[in-house]
């Protein structure tokens, strides 16, 4: 059993591998936070619920009563903290009732425990099985209205994993408006901590910052309608002292696609709140008599052993109970993208030489990006017209996939069906679709506009339309792209008194919209992307296996990038593809080796013209793919270790992964900075048997783990801009 209930002591107590999650039921019926760290076995140390009587902490009725001044929530470390009455802290929730009160005070009411995990209707969350999950559902009632909260813990205890969710209930007569429905709050006792969160922005994505936190808020947010180049929804606090190796880490990931806010607290006391949920600017949510509103699920995880461990546990539960794609599990095949060899100034031909050339490479698929599509020959035009331009390819994408499918390949496409240019007929016909204000002129980006996703009609549309070319040809992958934030939000669908409904609307809705084609065409790959890694969360990998990292393909920029999204993402899940040099982006000039070696840190494939590349390096990209497939489930399955943080050493970068039975290994590093006369360079190993005797093919050395691990492996010494090397490491047998 990982969950507990002790009703003597009115204490939920949840246990995961190296976690205790402890909270308890207050005297007069408030949900205290009572502890969240490294495991306490069966102790109850609810001593830790302490209150003073401090000036200007109130105290709720039956405490004034009973004169106890210490039982005030503005002290006590909560579950679910509430906006008006004596918490002053964050707040998850802000409940505005008929008569313009805002004030809300939840007591325990009820609760359940039961094995499995909770689903939440029209939202992705983890999943798993009975003998994996338990649930808890903690149901608080507010003290004067009929406002019920339920508040859900999912423990998945191998991968030290609690998911939060929260759903709100009004059985009042009246409707409610909810201001603020955050999905989580987790109360620390002291505030030793430093914050991580990864921020960015367009072509330089989830780059790790670290900081200390201190008095007053942090917050970490996106109000741009989706999760985001600018700031991740996934967050760390730790130990000022954690490393990769050591220390106590918590992390949060928010399972959500929209606008989010990630704020942490220290408050009077020196404790430490972090919430976590939809963002409240731009929300204003009203609940009907009788419904419920939802609030999507954080992923919770602990580790007391450092980064390293709590990054490790996130990539195998998202890889098990998250991706919902049978692709999780399943062999990718390495593609070939035209969008950097041609952007939109291509036709049949180009795409079949190309496709040609990259399967005598050893390629297995080639995907067709952006301009196929409408009257699309420029950025300008051709959004939302899902049919296919003739002029490019004449017959048709049934054409062109049967060709491609000739060369023994797979083929795929790219679509942004989020998105409409006012240069198009399905702007033409439906202006209305967009998000437009009437009254003002709206902004552009990319010259397109956003469609309305909470609008059924335009779901259905994009269905019927998406779906005819899906099903007109032999399609094994689609790139699925979103290239603009959003602004005027406003629905032609919605009275004046629900417009705060409209950005979560429009999650709900392109959650339903998405959920709909990986269904119905579970056979293709669904990849993510927006403008790159515009919206990188749990949330979208729960539809589809990868994402398309960043819109930076620059080596060295990679990796800072790579190594970012590797906390709280698995590798599995980062599109990576090897480009031309000089880099499109920053025009530097990296070898085709190194670009090999930091792109198979991902899903890999290939974005140039391959056509245009000499015989030399046609061969080392038949050795590159050899390469990748040979270590394909170590990469795509293994334990991916963080050797080096980008952030700070400038001189080299390496990572490693080791598979599951610790047989086999591969460690990459790239030199970042070359110096005349150059220090030897030494890199220990991570994560292999002590015990066990490794041979290094690149090397020809054969040791014991332990002397990998500790020793170290001497990286040889060349001379050169951004060398690389990939070391196999593999068990003697
Ligand atoms: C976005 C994507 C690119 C490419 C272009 C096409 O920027 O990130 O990979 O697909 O759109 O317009």
């Amino acid at each position: 059993m990982s969950i507990n209930y002790k009703e003597e002591t009115k204490i939920f107590t949840l246990e995961t591998r190296q976690a205790t999650y402890q909270m308890q039921i207050g005297k007069f019926g408030h949900l205290f936070h009572v502890y969240y760290g490294n495991k306490i076995g069966k102790a109850e140390v609810d001593y830790l619920v302490r209150g003073a009587d401090a000036g200007f902490s109130g105290n709720c009725y039956e405490a004034y009563l009973e004169d106890e001044r210490t039982y005030s929530l503005d002290e006590f470390k909560q579950e679910y903290p509430t906006f008006g009455s004596a918490d002053f802290r964050s707040s998850c929730l802000a409940v505005e009732y008929q008569n313009g009160s805002q004030t809300t005070e939840l007591r325990y009411k009820t609760h359940r425990i039961y094995k499995g995990k909770y689903a939440l209707q029209g939202l992705p969350a983890m999943w798993g099985s009975e003998e994996e999950w338990e649930t808890l559902e903690i149901t608080l009632l507010d003290a004067h209205y009929p406002v019920e909260v339920t508040l859900l813990y999912g423990v998945l205890p191998e991968y030290d994993i609690i998911t939060r969710a929260v759903k709100i209930t009004n059985h009042m007569n009246d409707k409610i408006i909810l201001n603020r429905a955050l999905s989580t709050c987790v109360d620390l006792q002291d505030h030793a901590y430093d914050l991580l969160s990864f921020y960015g922005k367009h072509n330089m994505e989830r780059s790790l910052m670290r900081r200390p936190i201190c008095h007053g808020k942090q917050a970490v947010d996106s109000v741009r309608g989706t999760s985001s180049h600018q700031q991740n929804p996934f967050a760390i606090l730790c130990d000022h002292t954690a490393t990769e190796d050591c220390g106590n880490c918590y992390g949060f990931s928010f399972v959500y696609s929209g606008n989010f806010l990630a704020e942490v607290e220290v408050d009077q006391y020196e404790q430490t709140r972090m919430v976590m949920g939809i963002h409240p600017t731009g929300f204003r949510y009203t609940v009907e008599s009788g419904d419920t509103f939802t609030a999507p699920e954080v992923v919770c995880a602990y580790s007391r052993d450092g980064l390293g461990t709590l990054s490790r546990n996130y990539h195998k539960a998202f890889r098990n109970h998250l991706v919902k794609s049978q692709f999780a599990k399943k062999r990718r095949p390495i593609l070939i993208n035209n969008w950097e060899a041609t952007t939109f100034d291509f036709n049949e031909d180009k795409l079949l030489a190309i496709a040609k050339e990259a399967k005598e490479l050893g390629v297995e698929m080639l995907v067709m990006d952006d301009g196929w599509f409408g009257k699309r020959n420029n950025d300008m035009s051709g959004l939302g017209d899902w049919f296919v331009n003739t002029k490019k390819l004449p017959q048709g994408v049934k054409g062109i996939a049967e060709k491609v499918n000739q060369l023994d390949m797979e083929f795929g496409i790219w679509v942004e069906p989020e998105m409409v240019n006012e240069d198009s007929d399905l702007y033409r016909t439906h202006p209305d679709w967009c998000f437009q204000i009437p009254t003002r002129k709206g902004v552009y980006s990319r010259a397109q506009l956003v469609l309305d996703m909470g609008r059924q009609e335009v779901r259905d549309y994009l269905f019927t339309a998406i779906g005819a070319v899906l099903d007109s040809a032999n399609i094994a992958y689609v790139k699925w792209d979103m290239n603009r934030h959003l602004t005027d939000v406003w629905s032609g669908n919605l009275p004046a008194e629900r417009q705060g409904e409209v950005y979560h609307r429009y999650v709900l809705g392109l959650y339903e919209l998405v959920d709909r084609f990986v269904t119905k065409y579970p056979q293709i790959l669904f990849e993510g992307c927006s403008g790159g890694g515009g919206r990188f969360d749990a949330g979208w990998l729960y539809y589809m296996p990868q994402s398309w990292c960043s819109d930076d393909t620059d080596a060295i920029e990679r990796i800072h990038i790579q190594h970012g999204t590797s906390f709280g993402y698995p590798v599995s899940a980062m599109g990576s593809h090897v480009s031309v040099a000089p880099n499109q982006q920053t025009g530097r000039f990296t070898p085709l080796h190194t670009r090999g070696v930091v792109a198979m840190a991902g899903t890999f494939g290939y974005e140039l013209d391959i056509t245009h590349m000499t015989n030399e390096e046609k061969e080392l990209v038949k050795e590159q793919i050899k390469e990748f497939k040979y270590h394909y489930d170590t990469i795509q399955y293994g334990d991916y270790y963080r050797l080096t943080n980008p952030e700070e050493n400038n001189r080299y970068a390496a990572w490693q992964f080791v598979s599951e039975d610790k047989k086999k290994s591969l460690l990459s590093v790239v030199i970042l900075h070359a110096t005349a006369n150059a220090a030897f360079l030494t890199i220990k190993a991570k994560g292999l048997q002590a015990e066990r005797v490794y041979h290094i093919a690149e090397l020809d050395i054969t040791t014991t783990g332990a002397a990998l691990m500790y020793a170290g492996i001497p990286i040889p010494r060349e001379k050169g801009d951004y060398i690389a090397f990939n070391f196999t490491i593999e068990e003697m047998v």
